[in-house]
């Protein structure tokens, strides 16, 4: 069942949204080469809280912490650790929930560890224009399918690989609602696009082949050639002129260029 947002409502994910952007900002600003994900984790996790807002993953079908950080071949739900230290050339995905005034936020940035690889900085920067072209698609009277198609056309003109097992969903007062929005699909085909729908498009690429595997931690998704993968996600809300993108990656992108 897809619920329809009001006006009120869609401020209130912007809001939470907002809040996930500004997490995203500080812990961005702290990854660099030495640095464990566990010790991430314990940055987003008091900025969220310190903000009024609990962590929305912490506890989510028994996940253990307040943020996915997803190194590397990894894709998504890596467990944040501290055995797990970053290195130079490292990118690294974070995903950060939160839940506050009964709604949630969710998004998604893959960050650089100093200086990558110019194959690695294009698939980075590929799934970031993915999402983009899926976001532009995120209108009244489309459907789900012109998004999916347009993320995965865009990413697979560059020959990666578009992860099959995961997609992004419906965003409001639970994580997950309806619709699924997959990364791969048809044109014209699938739910219709209504206004005051949200949604979390998050496309999950690889460079290598789409093929993934669980590890043993119950929740690490990493591709199975063990190449890198990148993973963005923006929360999007459905209005008559078009996509309201409740996600701004401007906060995110200056506190990283300081
Ligand atoms: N952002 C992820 C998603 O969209 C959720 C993290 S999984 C969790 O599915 F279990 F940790 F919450
Ligand atoms: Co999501």
């Amino acid at each position: 069942m897809i619920f329809l947002k009001t006006d009120e409502e869609i401020e209130l994910l912007r809001e939470n949204n907002h809040l996930v952007a500004m997490t995203l900002a500080e812990v961005g600003r702290h990854i660099r080469a030495g640095v464990s994900t566990a010790e991430l984790d314990k940055i987003g996790d008091e900025f969220i809280r310190d903000h009024g807002a609990v962590p929305a993953f912490l506890g989510y079908d028994g996940y253990p912490a307040s943020l996915c950080i997803s190194v590397n071949e990894h894709v998504v739900h890596g467990i944040p650790s501290a055995k797990q230290i970053l290195k130079d050339g490292d990118i690294v995905s974070v995903d950060c929930g939160t839940f506050m005034k009964g709604f949630v936020g969710d998004s998604a940035y893959t960050f650089a560890v100093g200086e990558v690889g110019e194959e690695v900085r294009r698939l980075m920067d590929v799934t970031k224009e993915a999402l983009c072209r899926g976001v532009a698609q995120a209108k009244a009277g489309n459907r789900v399918g012109d998004i999916s198609a347009a993320v995965q056309n865009y990413a697979e003109s560059f020959g990666y690989g578009v992860v099959r097992e995961l997609e992004g969903h419906g965003l409001g007062r639970r994580m997950h609602e309806d619709p699924g929005v997959p990364n791969y699909g048809a044109r014209g085909r699938g739910p219709l696009l209504k206004e005051g729908m949200v949604i979390c498009i998050e496309p999950m690429i690889t460079m290598g082949n789409k093929a993934i595997v669980f590890e043993q931690d119950g929740w690490t998704v990493r591709t199975r050639d063990r190449k890198p993968a990148a993973h963005f996600e923006k929360a999007v809300a459905i209005r008559k002129n078009g996509p309201d993108v409740l996600t701004d990656y401007d906060i995110i992108e200056q506190a990283i260029l300081k």
